[in-house]
């Protein structure tokens, strides 16, 4: 595939076990050219799932991508972590390497900024896998980014789905105020939600598919998966757990695997029992100047096929 073809992308990410599928995904696929990696405070603080970020470069064999740390806590909110599904790390389950690279001296919003504004407009696309601190922050600093951006396609949201809340998801009700900012900013924004990755389980089946590529990245996923598994179980009664990032990955790669239909969506930001709600209108065909879509359905068994091909693709350090 030519470099003209690859889908350019920054991964602003809280690692977190399938944040580290996703950026595991987007180094492995031919399809995708990973400009940088910038972590947010999210499933763990900002130190912790910063560190995961770099042991998970050292995994991926990535020695030539910028990683930056960014926000380490909300634009307004306590910062509210989740160690009961990615436990006291944030990515608990193997052992992690000590990195082999060092951090970028800028800040996460200084190098999404200069990422975006150094490539050609309409080129780059921004790919959040945690809260969108980092992302907003971005567009208040530097409002040029937001033309210049070819689209936004995040995990987070749900139409019909919550997990945080009976109406909210994790990455968008840590940070409210951020989701409503990046929402509304007038790019366009594909939000892959619980709808779409709730479907996205690792089943047995697709862990021993993985055991069986049998080298030191992919054994990696498999420990990665028996942590999360067990906490999904026991904290949100999930038989498999749910691999939400990669969902947006996928969709980078092959839009028709993760569809998304254009709906307006907003965010609520001061409801009693419904605090980050992405209130998605369906009540009658999106109007032709809508900028927001969401995805409701996955194609999982291309899913995986996409994960399997890209593990297989990282060459095993240990191999
Ligand atoms: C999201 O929340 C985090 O715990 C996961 O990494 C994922 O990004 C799912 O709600
Ligand atoms: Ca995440």
């Amino acid at each position: 595939m030519s470099d003209r073809a690859r889908e350019k992308i920054i991964l602003d990410c809280d690692p977190g076990h399938d944040d580290a599928v996703a950026i595991l995904l987007a180094h492995g696929s031919p399809q995708i050219e990973l400009l940088a990696v910038t972590t947010v405070v999210g499933n763990q603080t900002l130190a912790k799932v910063t560190r995961n970020a770099l042991s998970i470069a050292r995994v991926a064999g990535i020695s030539d991508v910028p990683f930056a740390a960014g926000a380490d806590r909300p634009l307004v909110r306590e910062v509210e972590i989740a160690p009961s599904i990615h436990g006291d790390t944030g990515l608990d389950g193997p052992d992690l390497p000590e990195p082999a690279i060092t951090l970028d001296d800028r800040h996460a919003v200084d190098l999404i900024i200069d990422t975006v504004m150094e490539h050609e407009s309409g080129t780059v696309t921004l790919v959040p896998t945690g809260g969108l601190t980092n992302i907003a922050l971005a567009a208040r600093k530097e409002p040029r980014i937001i033309e210049r951006v070819k689209k936004v396609v995040l995990m987070g949201g749900g139409v019909h789905e919550g997990n945080w809340s009976p109406v909210a998801e994790f990455n968008i009700v840590i940070d409210p105020e951020a989701a409503h900012i990046v929402f509304s900013a007038g790019w366009p924004v594909v939000m892959v939600g619980l709808d779409a990755t709730h479907q996205a389980l690792a089943t047995p089946e697709v862990a021993q598919t993985i055991a069986e590529i049998d080298t030191a990245p992919a054994r990696f996923v498999c420990e990665l998966l028996v942590f999360f598994g067990q906490t999904y179980s026991d904290a949100q009664g999930f038989d498999s757990p749910p691999v939400h990032d990669p969902c947006a990955v996928a969709h980078v790669i092959d839009p028709s695997v993760v569809p998304a239909t254009p709906m307006p969506i907003q965010i609520e930001t001061s409801g009693m029992h419904t605090l980050g709600m992405t209130v998605a209108d369906l009540r009658a065909p999106a109007p032709v100047d809508c900028l927001t879509s969401a995805a409701l359905s996955i194609d999982k068994d291309r899913f995986w096929a996409l994960i399997y091909d890209a593990l297989e693709r990282i060459s095993d350090p240990e191999g």
